[in-house]
């Protein structure tokens, strides 16, 4: 292969730990393949640089000090970044320019979150390249494509009644799995939405999914870009790719590396792992329904209960009823944060309590982990969606936080004939995945990127 580290891509992720990590994957794999690499990032939230030493990473004006990240202001958040970062970034690239032509080197393509649009049109008038990434998966960007016309058509805003129906076109999703449902800013999302989806990147779209996977959806995504943008590539899972070429922690929070420790000495396949992500979280009354199920549930856990969730952890756990400390005690390890890849890799891990994150969603799936499925906002209905209900690897439950429900489906997961089933799909669907990401159809489309970013800059 033609040494390529003349050409350097400029990777723009927001700064979101559920997407900082999948770009800096994708970079993993482009440096592999031999691309030079810039993160071009907003000051707030900063990936650490020293775990890519390969990298140049520079921080750009956001506007962002001081903001608390949460599940209600991620709209906002996003229209502050569109709003003020494009002067900074072109700065930026200009600057980046210049010393690509000191070092004979060529900004061969400008790869931006979907998030951040307002970076193509920055690309366009500095005549550079453009792919846009896309996080989540192809199913929930269908989605995003339908909520202008179910507005127009009245469907939309919903709430309550008729939750349960399949959305036109979009079986086997309900109108309880659209990210648009029981929104209070409707308004809001549909305008943001509609300036993320009238951007045109000039060589196509990346997103972080297997053909296989999602392909009744992806072949309608295929057909509706098939004017104005004609590459859709399908490349993931990005973290199964990337590790082929030794991926490294992008976390932003430190890893708590004892759990593995603690993971080493549980029986095989016995331990619940338990993670809501980087983003959602339960409330403090929440916290004791979930201590008490998972102790009434006898099962043993692993459970991340993230910085700034609750005042002190310890005075909580104090609270809790006797039965409940023993349990967590003699079964359990409370963390703030893990390395997940190596959690859910670990022999010890039998399911997952997760939020369903697109992130957590592939992870899990590439170790054949089964997962209950507690989706809280945006794509995570629909993935929990494709995870029961298409891949029959996700337990749906009632969702209510409350402890005989919560001991109930933990049961269900871990030690019915159902998790059993779910358990064996999840295998299953681990080997197709490994198939896909290491030679098969994410390989190809990997392949077919590449040549394209490099035909454009013949
Ligand atoms: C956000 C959105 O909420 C999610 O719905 C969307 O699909 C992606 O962006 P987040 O909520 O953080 O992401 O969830 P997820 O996509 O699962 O990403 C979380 C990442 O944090 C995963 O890569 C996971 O491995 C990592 N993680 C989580 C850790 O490394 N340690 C932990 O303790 C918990």
């Amino acid at each position: 292969m033609e040494n390529q580290r003349s050409h350097r891509l400029v990777l723009i992720p927001p700064p979101f730990q559920g997407h900082i990590t999948p770009m800096l994957h994708l970079a993993t794999i482009l440096y592999s393949r031999g691309f030079s690499i810039t993160l071009a990032h907003p000051h707030f939230n900063s990936p650490d640089p020293s775990n890519h030493p390969n990298f140049t990473f520079l921080p750009f004006f956001d506007g962002l000090a001081g903001t608390h990240i949460s599940s209600n202001n991620l709209s906002n958040i996003v229209i502050t970044l569109n709003a003020t970062c494009a002067s900074p970034l072109k700065e930026l690239l200009v600057g980046e320019l210049m010393k690509a032509k000191v070092k004979n080197e060529k900004i061969a393509c400008i790869i931006y979150d979907s998030s951040m649009y307002f970076a193509d049109s920055v690309a366009r008038e500095l005549k550079l390249p453009t792919i846009l990434f896309q996080t989540t998966s192809a199913s929930n960007l269908l989605t995003y494509h339908a909520f202008a016309p179910l507005h127009s058509k009245g469907y939309l805003p919903l709430r309550g009644s008729g939750s349960l129906d399949l959305v036109p076109g979009l079986d086997p999703l309900r109108f309880k799995d659209l990210s648009v449902f029981n929104l209070a800013n409707l308004d809001a999302l549909l305008q943001t939405n509609a300036k993320m989806l009238a951007v045109t990147p000039s060589l196509g779209i990346i997103c972080n999914t297997v053909d296989f996977l999602e392909q009744p959806f992806l072949d309608q995504l295929r057909q509706l870009y098939q004017p104005s943008i004609v590459n859709f590539f399908a490349i993931g899972p990005l973290h199964m790719i990337a590790e082929e070429s030794c991926s490294r922690s992008s976390s932003l929070l430190e890893e708590d590396y004892s759990c593995i420790s603690w993971l080493n000495n549980q029986p095989k396949k016995s331990v619940l792992y338990v993670s809501l992500g980087s983003i959602a979280s339960w409330e403090e009354k929440e916290l004791s329904e979930v201590a008490c199920g998972l102790a009434n549930s006898m099962q043993r856990f692993l459970w991340v209960i993230r910085p700034g969730t609750i005042n002190d952890v310890s005075e909580w756990e104090k609270s809790l009823p006797e039965e409940v400390k023993i349990a967590i005690a003699e079964r359990g390890c409370i963390v703030k944060w893990v390395p997940q890849g190596k959690v859910l890799a670990h022999k010890a891990i039998g399911g997952f309590w997760s939020h369903c994150g697109w992130n957590s969603t592939l992870e899990s799936l590439c170790e054949g982990v089964p997962i209950m499925c507690q989706p809280n906002f945006g794509d995570q209905r629909v993935n929990a969606r494709l995870l029961s209900h298409v891949w029959r690897v996700g337990l749906e439950w009632s969702n209510i936080i409350e402890k005989g429900e919560i001991e109930g489906a933990i049961r269900r997961l871990m030690v019915s004939p159902e998790g059993k089933e779910m358990r064996q799909s999840a295998l299953k669907l681990k080997q197709e995945l490994r198939v896909a990401a290491i030679g098969g159809s994410s390989y190809d489309a990997l392949n077919r990127m590449i040549n394209n970013v490099l035909s454009a800059n013949l």
